[in-house]
């Protein structure tokens, strides 16, 4: 049973509210009201259902959850966060499986696989027929099937070792996706991480370039920055040096890309990990710093590390109030203030929130 929008709202606003209370030991935290920039359902770009065997060991097709309390492949004929286009292909696959005994029975046996169905905001489809161990079953005939509806079919695989990443053949089309973002072109190979809610984005690079003051002569780090938007929106502004920080290559390269094409001469991308290329940055001080970690927050290291640059603002975006507000406390104490805090609602439906948090040096 789904809560009600306004009581999703609230409760949102609560989770934050909650964890900075319980976490940082602040005890009356200012958050402003969540903020709800997509439409409550259709919101995502990007969904990645999974193939393999159901309950009854048949092949099914939809999202892992629970069926009669344990955990399991739940069937679904479509999906109320993609919308009409990504129900029309994924519907368009489900018929193709149903049709064949030896695909639904490849899929059931051999699977779980991953289908994913991605689209940019120019209206271009993109399907990731996805194998972990073996290569999706089928792949070139349902690509055939696909090609009046998706403009680019891929069959996706893990690339073993060390290093890992995805493997991707293209089958029909181009592989890769593009993504306009602000007027900056963002060319991602298919499996590659982008903000999935576009509107949502948006609203968190508005809040950014809110938050940060006036960029001109400033150094800005934007880390654990994926392709750089905060931090290019920062640099066409005009700071005077901006430096994205990221450890996925492909994200990394997309980035340069996009800064290249802008005509940008004062961004540079830094390949790695935040930890290590704080570490090399020490007695470099930076005037601003932008920390968009994934779910697990910081790693050890990072806050005395962003603290050793001294900078005036930092501003964190999280995707989990709790990392939040464990993050925070470090600049707490050292004497930041916690000047505004802003939920964003990235993810209507679900119970994830999305907070952007500004902590500003006061002397
Ligand atoms: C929540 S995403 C944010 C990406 C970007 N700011 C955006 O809005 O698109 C987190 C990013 O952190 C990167 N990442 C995860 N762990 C990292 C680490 N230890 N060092 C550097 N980057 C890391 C991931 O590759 C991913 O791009």
């Amino acid at each position: 049973m789904p809560l009600a929008e306004e009581h999703q709202r609230d409760w949102k606003r609560r989770l934050v509210v909650d964890a900075l209370q319980r976490i940082s030991g602040i005890a009356d935290p200012r958050v402003d009201p969540l903020r709800r920039p997509s439409t409550p359902l259709a919101y995502r770009n990007r969904v990645e259902f999974s193939a393999g065997p159901g309950p009854d060991g048949a092949a099914a097709i939809g999202l892992w959850g629970r069926i009669d309390g344990e955990r399991g492949l739940v069937d679904l004929p479509d999906c109320a966060l993609q919308d009409a286009t990504a129900n029309a292909l994924l519907a368009s696959i489900r018929e193709f499986v149903a049709a064949r005994d030896d695909v639904g029975r490849a899929l059931a046996e051999q699977g779980p696989f991953r289908i994913l169905l991605r689209s940019s905001s120019a209206g271009r489809r993109l399907v990731g027929l996805w194998g972990t161990t073996t290569r999706f079953p089928f792949a070139d005939e349902l690509a055939s099937r696909l090609t009046d509806q998706a403009d680019s079919v891929v069959s996706l695989r893990a690339r073993p070792g060390r290093r890992g990443g995805v493997r991707a053949e293209p089958l029909h089309g181009d592989p890769f996706i593009t993504e306009r973002v602000g007027g900056f072109e963002f060319r991602l190979p298919a499996a590659s991480f982008m903000q999935v809610n576009p509107a949502g984005g948006r609203e968190l690079i508005d809040l950014v370039l809110d938050y940060a003051g006036d960029p001109r002569g400033r150094r800005i780090l934007d880390l654990y920055g994926g392709v750089g938007a905060f931090g290019l929106h920062l640099a066409r502004a005009g700071a005077r040096h901006v430096v994205v920080c990221d450890a996925d290559r492909d994200a990394v390269e997309a980035g340069k890309r996009a800064a290249r094409l802008a005509g940008l001469r004062n961004t540079r991308y830094a390949h790695g990990t935040v930890r290590s290329y704080l570490r090399s940055q020490q007695g470099k001080p930076a005037d601003l710093v932008i920390a968009n970690p994934p779910r697990s927050g910081f790693g050890r290291g990072v806050a005395p590390g962003i603290l050793g640059l001294t900078p005036a603002r930092v501003l964190i975006v999280s995707c989990d109030p709790p990392t939040l507000a464990r993050d925070v406390q470090p600049f707490l104490e050292a004497g930041y203030a916690l000047d505004h805090v802003t939920p964003v609602d990235l993810f209507p439906q679900t119970h994830h929130v999305e907070t952007v948090a500004l902590l500003t040096a006061h002397p």
